[in-house]
């Protein structure tokens, strides 16, 4: 047998700066949708992200909400990973973060060799800067009166009013958005990456039009006509990242460490895979192993450019493919905050089943580097009728009547009906390729017509009333529709997940496959009672969503990078464009959640620090009933392992076992309140006790 192809997939790193909303999920969707469609092909796949963690955006919102910014990156990207948990989007070693030892390790390796290469320089930058802390000021950090409007308020690049771009030093009245401080004009040493020096083997590297989209060729040639200038890659203190080796105030740029990311995640991603053998450098030195990057056409400089150039100094794998997918609009409009439209992804997820957007994702997207429109009618429509009333149905009405009728068994499948069944079988090489060339619209488009047809055969037979008089004629009628269902929704796997893992439980089959999606049911074997698989979108519901900002959201969306972006041509407009604002409050949840939550007494019987981590403790609790758990908890800065010892505390015990990197595998999470956090001790209850 031929060894599986390796590839090494990744969706952009979200900024660890707010909340997830429907714009990241655009891409997210398509991601995992692709894994999870080589995988079911037998692919090896390595699927990484996380957090980035990084920059002033951040280093700034910490501050204002005083915590550390380690601190406020973690809480962040949890938050990020239980949303994208809920959307059935999960990595290889977690949702991770660009603020780790091995991304420092990394960027350190990356930036030697560009520094030995000749090809990192130093120059004297002239910046605004706020007079109370010395901080050099990034073009969205101060605001004035527009020079040519003379529109208040306006951020030092450009003006919302008449649309004129300028320098921050060309505003009247300039501020500091942070402190209201005039700013002064300062200068300090910059660490300059000359890009330049890489401009002809990027442009042969992006010559293969397999690597980018064709039609995103123009934007390349623009930016090769107007010469690649110097990226400037430190930035000077207060900031958030990692220190420029030998420097003591000045760090790497976020946009410098974040693609690192990419690799350091695999790393990580790696070790909790326990394969010994798979090393970062056999997945990045490898040129047999396919890297796919996933992108927003926001961010298409820095990774067409500086990522590949920062690759050909160490000599790291280039990305075979960089997927660029177009931009989120609502009803046609750019997500917008004041009209509304900007829309938290665990709101929506409180009112309309994950895999429904899922599902209208898919349908809408290709290869194609264009804007993707969802209008809640179109999205209702598209799920109530080729979902739950076309292919759903083939489920859900053959289960029922062949359990009341047919003794729950699958019959012959009739000669006459062999075109369908035939067709069913010649479709799955054929949507197989489409997951592969991400034209996940034309996998929609095919199954949902392969379910029309079977539909048809049900509505002209109505076995419903055939099996008064034809009952063995109803029962092949049933099977047939069923096997043609059943089909449907093994090849929609990768969009659906939990639909066709339910459906492979109703018919008591191995999970879905290319190869066995159209195996036919096995005759005279019973099949599980229907359970049920979808249900109809309710417009209503989705339609109370859409607050514009006059009245009060159901949580406050806070904005981060990749939806509303407007493209960006050049590096320095990138971080400029990022809203700091406070964490949302987590979103609101029925009496029947929360009492899906098992907070128990248990008793600490061991407490240890672990080695190689400042934050954590191992601990062994006991939990009466439920046995002796062992739990790492991050609570090290606040609290000693001894003081631990003995003591009963709360956990919440069916929170699932996560792995933590290298460590071991946490069951179970200890609750802690205060400030410092410090664990709730409840030192009368017994090991076990429900706390309620
Ligand atoms: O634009 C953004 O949202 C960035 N956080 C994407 C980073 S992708 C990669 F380079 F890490
Ligand atoms: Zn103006």
């Amino acid at each position: 047998m031929s060894k599986p192809a390796r590839v090494l997939v990744t969706p952009a790193l979200p900024y660890a700066n707010g909340a997830i909303h429907l714009g990241h999920l655009v891409e997210h969707i398509q991601v995992n949708t692709y894994v999870r469609a080589l995988r079911m092909a037998g692919d090896d796949v390595l699927y990484v992200c996380g957090a980035d963690s990084h920059g002033a955006p951040i280093e700034i919102a910490a501050k204002k909400q005083q915590v550390a910014p380690e601190v406020y990156v973690e809480q962040v990207r949890a938050q990020q990973e239980a949303t994208f948990a809920r959307f059935h989007v999960a990595f290889d070693g977690g949702y991770g973060s660009t603020h780790t030892p091995e991304n420092e390790r990394h960027a350190g390796r990356f930036y030697a060799a560009l520094k030995a290469a000749g090809h990192v320089v130093t120059k004297e930058v002239e910046q605004l800067q706020d007079p109370t802390d010395g901080r050099f000021l990034a073009d969205r950090f101060v605001k004035g009166t527009c020079p040519r409007c003379g529109a208040a308020d306006q951020y030092g690049d450009a003006c919302e009013n008449c649309n004129t771009t300028y320098r921050p030093t060309d505003l009247v009245k300039p501020y500091s958005v942070i402190t209201g401080a005039t700013p002064v004009l300062g200068k300090s040493t910059h660490y300059m990456l000359t890009l330049g020096a890489y401009g002809e083997r990027l442009q042969s590297y992006l010559g293969d039009a397999t690597v980018l989209h064709p039609s995103l060729r123009n934007f390349l040639d623009k930016w090769f006509a107007d010469g690649l200038k110097d990226w400037d890659i430190s930035r000077d203190g207060p900031y958030f990242g990692f220190k420029i080796p030998g420097e003591d105030n000045k760090y790497f740029y976020v946009w410098l460490d974040a693609p690192i990311g990419y690799v350091s995640l695999s790393e990580r991603a790696l070790a909790t895979r326990g394969d010994a053998s798979s090393s970062w450098e056999s997945w990045w030195r490898d040129p047999s192993v396919r890297v796919e990057h996933f992108i927003g056409k926001d961010i298409l400089y820095f990774h067409t450019l500086f990522w590949p150039a920062m690759l050909m100094a160490t000599g790291d794998t280039l990305p075979r493919a960089i997927h660029v997918h177009g931009m989120l609009t609502v009803d046609g409009v750019k997500m917008s905050k004041s009209r509304g439209t900007f829309l938290n992804a665990d709101d929506f997820a409180a009112v309309c089943e994950p895999q429904a957007l899922r599902y209208y994702f898919a349908a809408k997207m290709s290869a194609e580097p264009q804007d993707i429109d969802l209008s809640f009618v179109d999205f209702t429509n598209r799920v109530n009728a080729d979902l739950v009333n076309n292919v759903v149905n083939l489920v859900s009405r053959t289960v029922p009547m062949l359990h009341r009728s047919f003794d729950s068994k699958p019959v012959t499948m009739p000669d006459d009906l062999t075109g369908l069944v035939t067709e069913a079988q010649d479709l799955a090489p054929r949507v197989l390729a489409h997951y592969r060339a991400l034209d996940t619209a034309a996998v929609i488009r095919e199954v949902t017509a392969l379910g029309s047809k079977a539909n048809k055969l049900l509505q002209d037979t109505a076995p419903w009333d055939l099996l008064r008089t034809d009952a063995p004629r109803a029962h092949a009628v049933l099977t047939t529709a069923l096997f043609v269902g059943k089909t449907c929704l093994a090849l929609l796997k990768p969009v659906l997940p939990d639909v066709a893992a339910k459906l492979a439980g109703i018919l008591g089959v191995a999970p879905f496959t290319f190869e066995n999606a159209a195996d036919p049911l096995v005759v005279g074997r019973a099949i599980n009672p229907y359970e049920r698989l979808f249900e109809r979108l309710d417009l209503k519901a989705l339609q109370g969503l859409i607050k514009p900002v006059d009245a009060p959201a159901p949580t406050t969306n806070a904005v981060t990078s990749a939806a509303p972006k407007a493209d960006k041509s050049d590096a320095k407009k990138a971080e400029a464009k990022k809203k700091v604002e406070p964490l949302p409050p987590p979103a609101e949840i029925t009496f029947d959640d929360f009492a899906k939550v098992d907070l128990r007494a248990a008793k600490i019987m061991q407490a240890n620090a672990v080695e190689g981590s400042d934050k954590l403790i191992h601990v062994k609790a006991d939990v009466g009933a439920l046995g002796v758990r062992e739990i790492f908890t991050g609570l090290r800065p606040h609290v000693q392992p001894e003081q631990l010892q003995g003591r009963i505390v709360v956990v919440c015990a069916n929170l699932a076992p996560r792995k933590m990197a290298k460590f071991g595998t946490s069951h179970g999470m200890i609750l802690a309140a205060g400030e410092p956090p410090c664990p709730l001790f409840v030192d009368a209850a017994k090991p076990g006790d429900r706390v309620s």
